[in-house]
């Protein structure tokens, strides 16, 4: 969800490039030079300003972004090079809601910026957001370009670190709390099923490469819902059967939309195609039985019906992580009893 942007006032050669990429972990960000006039730069939630008072034009532009107007109290944080009293002083005169020094950590940064702009908010949950907000436009393009014609593979690796990262640092609850708040039924779902994956192969300990595999098969496993009738992909309720029927092609069109597209690994192609095969032979869309159905996808499988058990719509109670976990649990001749056990260990502890 987007929380807004902040903008980086800086007259330095390197255009303030340490403190722009920490802040561009918790929110969106711009740099602008003291030329800048704020009259087109549109809307934004609060400034950093990483510039000397010494010339006349820095304290014209502060005077100028203190009369915008409309404007409320503007969060803005002034970093002096001096450590001066009357260079404090002569920031807060011109606007100034913070001072610190020039020297201090970009991290430090932040955090004062955090509490400044969003004071309800922990650097923490800003960074999921963030991330969530990366892996979400992976998901958007790759759902639309998808309704009508191929995708690019490579263009789905920008959302793969992202949903690690934010496990890997903020902790699936805190992932689940974020996504529950989009309304996509298909987007959510999706990275609902990607946290999760990570999260269960964080707790499986598996490789780095591992992780991205299973994680990036997770982000693209329901692309062919991008061509099932919205009617029927968000009908409140449950689906009859020609319903139902029209819903389950979404496995084997996903396959043939990957396929075509090429640059598709051979464990995300199975994913899609088979996420809903269950050991017992009664899955869709080739009824396939337990000795061909391969590890991946018996995970993924696991992480999307608990994904959907848990997801979160207007019309419906959500569901305890215990309920959704015992549910998984009594599934024995359809899942892999082990990996249920260790999957539920995993969500159980997970941050
Ligand atoms: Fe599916
Ligand atoms: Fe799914």
């Amino acid at each position: 969800m987007d929380r807004g942007m902040i903008v980086v006032l800086s007259d330095r050669p390197d255009r303030s490039k340490p403190l722009v990429d920490a802040i561009s972990a918790v929110a969106e960000c711009r740099v602008v030079g003291i030329d800048e006039t704020w009259e087109r730069i549109g809307p934004f939630r609060g400034v950093v300003a990483d510039i000397t008072l010494s010339r006349p034009e820095a304290k014209t532009c502060l005077r100028r972004l203190a009369r915008r107007p409309g404007r409320q109290r503007m969060p803005l944080i002034y970093l002096t090079r001096s450590n001066s009293q009357s260079a404090f002083t002569e920031a807060r005169n011109l606007g100034a809601t913070v001072c610190l020094s020039a020297h201090v950590e970009p991290r430090l940064v932040v955090g004062s910026l955090v509490r400044e702009v969003w004071p309800e908010k922990s650097v923490a949950d800003l960074v999921v957001t963030r991330e969530i907000a990366r892996a979400g436009a992976t998901m958007t393009n790759l759902l639309k370009t998808a309704e009508t014609g191929l995708i690019d593979m490579t263009a789905v690796e920008g959302g793969v670190d992202p949903v690690l990262d934010a496990i890997h640092d903020g902790g699936l609850s805190r992932w689940l709390d974020e996504v529950w708040a989009y309304d996509d039924v298909t987007f959510q779902h999706c990275l609902l099923v990607s946290g999760t994956v990570a999260a269960f192969a964080l707790s499986l300990r598996l490789s780095q490469a591992d992780r991205q595999l299973l994680t990036r098969a997770a982000l693209v496993h329901d692309v062919g819902k991008s061509r099932i009738p919205h009617a029927i992909l968000n009908k409140p309720g449950r689906l009859d059967d020609d319903e139902r029927a029209v819903m389950q092609t979404h496995a084997p069109i996903g396959h043939e939309i990957l396929s075509a597209s090429g640059g598709c690994d051979a464990v995300t192609l199975a994913v899609t195609r088979h996420h809903h095969e269950m050991l017992d032979g009664s899955g869709y869309p080739d009824g396939l039985s337990a000795s061909e159905i391969s590890d991946p996808v018996r995970l993924l499988t696991i992480c999307d019906i608990y994904a959907a058990l848990v997801e979160r719509r207007p019309y419906k109670k959500p569901m305890s992580t215990r309920d959704a976990l015992s549910i998984l649990s009594a599934m024995d001749n359809r899942l892999e009893g082990g990996l249920v056990q260790a999957f539920a260990k995993a969500v159980e502890t997970a941050p």
